[in-house]
């Protein structure tokens, strides 16, 4: 829960890049089929970066988007979070990268990296840096090529996986408004279920590192699925009481959108109807980091919140990880 000034959530963008990959053109890739993605997962199309493209050039486009719609420049930014867990490089941060694209020049500038919770992560950690007074405005991007990372070879992974970058704006609020609950969990336990092996410093890249695909996501997807239904669950009753609110009360349920099964089940389990929850899986695939902002881009743009209404953000990934965050719009 924030102790200082209430934060709002001033202006949203988003961008996804121009390829589109649809299920049929997996099916001459892998031995997989339409029907088995849409069945399993209720993807049936996701968008990828042109050769060249890397995960700073979506999000200096998503940022742009949220600048314009905020009506403000860069030179107002405080501070940029970028929140990825496919960034341009090891180092330097892209959240850099983009500073200097934007030329942000007053702001400062870091990356999380919490795989698909990066988005909640980096938007709690924002939050704090306006309530607590130290920064007026800060920029929090969730941006990710993920196509990058894939195995193309492995139809187990390849069918998930879109590329896109969202962004928000933080900016101190009214008292009752904005964000007014957070809950971020982790259970390092669980590292091993989702993880890119090498090319770091565990195991650095060999050739032999290269030959075995161990630069490429790997995931045990049954035990993640497992744990995401079971998450979401926790994730979302935790910020849920925190704010005294109960499922009912929810105006605007925006999961990460990893698998539509996953998001049925939280929404099955309590009472949420499909009106009230944002889905858009079917377009992007899991753009990881990217997916909430997206979707929260995407809601707005719908004329699916009001000002007033309870919106929900939750999400799920690599670490194991977790996070809610309650806004009141
Ligand atoms: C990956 C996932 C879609 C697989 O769905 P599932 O219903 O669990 O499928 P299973 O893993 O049980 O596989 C069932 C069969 O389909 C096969 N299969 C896997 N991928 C396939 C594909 N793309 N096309 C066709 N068949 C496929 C499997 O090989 C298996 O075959 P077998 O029974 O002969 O061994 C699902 O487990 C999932 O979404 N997990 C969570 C992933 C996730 O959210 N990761 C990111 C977290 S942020």
């Amino acid at each position: 829960m924030l102790k200082g000034r209430p934060v709002r959530i001033e202006a949203v963008g988003a961008y996804v890049p121009p390829v589109i990959l649809s299920n049929y053109d997996l099916e001459k890739m892998v031995d997989t089929s339409d029907e088995w993605i849409v069945e399993r997962t209720g993807i049936r199309e996701r968008h990828l970066v042109l050769p060249g493209m890397a995960t700073s050039d979506l999000a200096v486009n998503a940022a742009r988007s949220c600048l314009e719609s905020a009506g403000i420049g860069p030179d107002e930014i405080d501070l940029i979070i970028v929140a990825s867990a496919s960034p341009d490089y090891a180092f330097p941060a892209t959240a850099c990268l983009v500073q200097n694209e934007l030329s942000a020049r007053s702001s400062a500038a870091f990356d999380m990296e919490i795989g698909c919770t990066g988005f909640i992560y980096a938007l709690a950690t924002g939050a704090q840096f306006v309530s607590s007074g130290m920064y007026d405005r800060v920029l929090v991007i969730g941006a990710e090529t993920l196509s990058r990372l894939t195995n193309w070879k492995d139809r187990n992974t390849c069918v998930l996986f879109g590329d896109g970058a969202g962004a928000a704006l933080l900016s101190p609020g009214e008292q009752g408004e904005g964000i007014v609950g957070i809950h971020l969990g982790a259970d390092g336990s669980q590292a091993d279920l989702l993880k890119l092996p090498a090319g770091f410093s565990r195991l650095p890249a060999t050739h032999d590192t290269v030959d075995e695909g161990l630069h490429y996501i790997h995931m045990d997807g049954k035990a993640v699925f497992k744990f995401a239904v079971n998450i979401m669950d926790v994730a979302i009753s935790k910020v849920l009481s925190q704010v005294g609110k109960e499922p009912k009360d929810i105006d605007l349920l925006i999961p990460h959108q990893a698998n539509k099964r996953i998001i049925d089940s939280a929404c099955q389990r309590f009472g949420i109807p499909k009106e009230k929850v944002m889905v858009n899986i079917h377009k992007y695939g899991n753009t990881s980091s990217a997916s909430v902002p997206i979707a929260l881009y995407e809601a707005i743009q719908e004329g699916r919140i009001r000002k007033g209404n309870l919106v929900i953000l939750v999400a799920f990934g690599a670490g194991l990880s977790w996070g809610s965050i309650a806004v009141v719009w």
